[in-house]
């Protein structure tokens, strides 16, 4: 899969970019704060429907335009064909168009696929539980068609089973109130349970073989751990009833759920060094994009972005060797010789220019 063109109308600093791209290695160079990122943030809203650095597409509007709206737009090349995609936002909605037909979110989600390494990717490792089920639940609305709609499901009957919780005082009113919810936070929660043991599992492997590709003495592992510690899920919840009623909030399911990178068993996000956490991170994002190759059969586009700062020459090598069966996007201020060979792109005041 690869991006042919970018076009994009009021977002960010850029000035109306009208670029086009090699399906190989991409690099776009340019001082701070010229709109390397931003280039990337437009390409990237087609995988996750939304920008990796805002949740308020508002953000995202020129500041200095005072227009209340943007637009991305790419085309972009798979195994079956060229898909035109477009992202139009206006006071803060988006709506998405493919080949020139409206499409809901779900229906747009897993279309167009990329993996986007930033330094916000070590946020995965140390951040909290929830950026992690996040990272899994983003993969997992791309590559599994049913997974965002049961995700939804079990959402919004965790929400009104929580809302009604705050309100229950007798075991009683509670027992109907689960009676109503729990049903489908059973069906749905397993569902996507299984979904990431299943996902956990993939990557785990990938990142096994990356780490140590990498360079890295240690064994790298990413462990699944559901919350609900081996029971099954209406065991769990019935487990956690008491409980329930006395914290007034659902102890029990895939939404406190979490995983573990270890390295030779040990956990990254208490005892890994810097170097380690980076490494790792890499290898992560390597992983990404090779269970996505494996999942649709093609692989997604892979970005790369304030990439040279983080690796040392040898393992810059390896990565863009390990890259090279899809499309790259590389943003860096300085040129670097591993990269000869690139379409190379100047990013200069919020314009895109090839060199050639
Ligand atoms: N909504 C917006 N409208 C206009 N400019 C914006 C908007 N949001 C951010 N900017 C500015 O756009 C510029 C480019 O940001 P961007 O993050 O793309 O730069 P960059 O080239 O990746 O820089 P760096 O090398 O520092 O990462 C910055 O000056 C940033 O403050
Ligand atoms: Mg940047």
């Amino acid at each position: 899969m690869h991006v042919r063109t970018l076009r994009t109308y009021n977002f960010r600093n850029l000035k109306d970019v009208d670029a086009g791209f090699s399906p190989g290695v991409n690099v776009l160079y340019g001082d701070n704060a010229q709109g390397k990122t931003s280039v990337l943030e437009a390409i990237w809203m087609f995988t996750g429907l939304k920008s990796f650095r805002t949740k308020n597409i508002a953000d995202a509007y020129a500041f200095s335009s005072g227009k209340n709206e943007c637009r991305c737009d790419v085309e972009f090349e798979t195994a079956d064909g060229t898909d035109r995609a477009a992202m139009v936002s206006e006071d803060s909605r988006r709506t998405f168009y493919f080949n020139g037909a409206e499409y809901s979110p779900a229906e747009a989600l897993g279309r167009f696929n990329a993996v986007i390494f930033t330094p916000n990717t070590y946020d995965v490792i140390n951040g909290a539980p929830e950026r992690r089920r996040n990272y899994l639940d983003s993969l997992l609305c791309q590559y599994e068609s049913n997974y965002g709609a049961q995700l939804a499901v079990y959402s919004r009957a965790l929400r009104q089973r929580n809302a009604g919780l705050k309100n229950c005082s007798t075991a009683e009113e509670f027992s109907r109130l689960r009676d109503a919810w729990d049903p489908h936070l059973v069906r749905c929660g397993n569902i996507i349970m299984e979904a990431r043991e299943r996902l956990v599992k993939e990557l785990s492997e990938m990142v096994a073989e990356f780490y140590g590709e990498l360079g890295a003495d240690e064994v790298c592992s990413v462990e699944y751990e559901p919350k609900t510690s081996g029971e099954a899920l209406d065991a769990a919840l019935e487990k956690n009833a008491e409980r329930d009623l006395l914290t007034k909030t659902t102890n029990a399911g895939p939404h406190r759920d979490d995983i573990d990178i270890r390295l030779n068993g040990r956990s990254l996000k208490t005892f890994g060094s810097q170097g380690q956490r980076k490494t790792c991170a890499l290898a992560l994002k390597l992983a990404e994009a090779g269970v996505g190759a494996d999942r649709r059969g093609e692989s997604p586009v892979i970005m790369l972005d304030d990439f040279v700062g983080e690796l040392d020459a040898g393992r810059r090598k390896f990565v863009i060797g390990a890259c090279s069966a899809g499309q790259l996007f590389i943003t860096c201020c300085e040129r670097i010789p591993e990269l000869s060979g690139a379409a190379e792109y100047v990013v200069a005041d919020g314009t895109v220019s090839r060199q050639e």
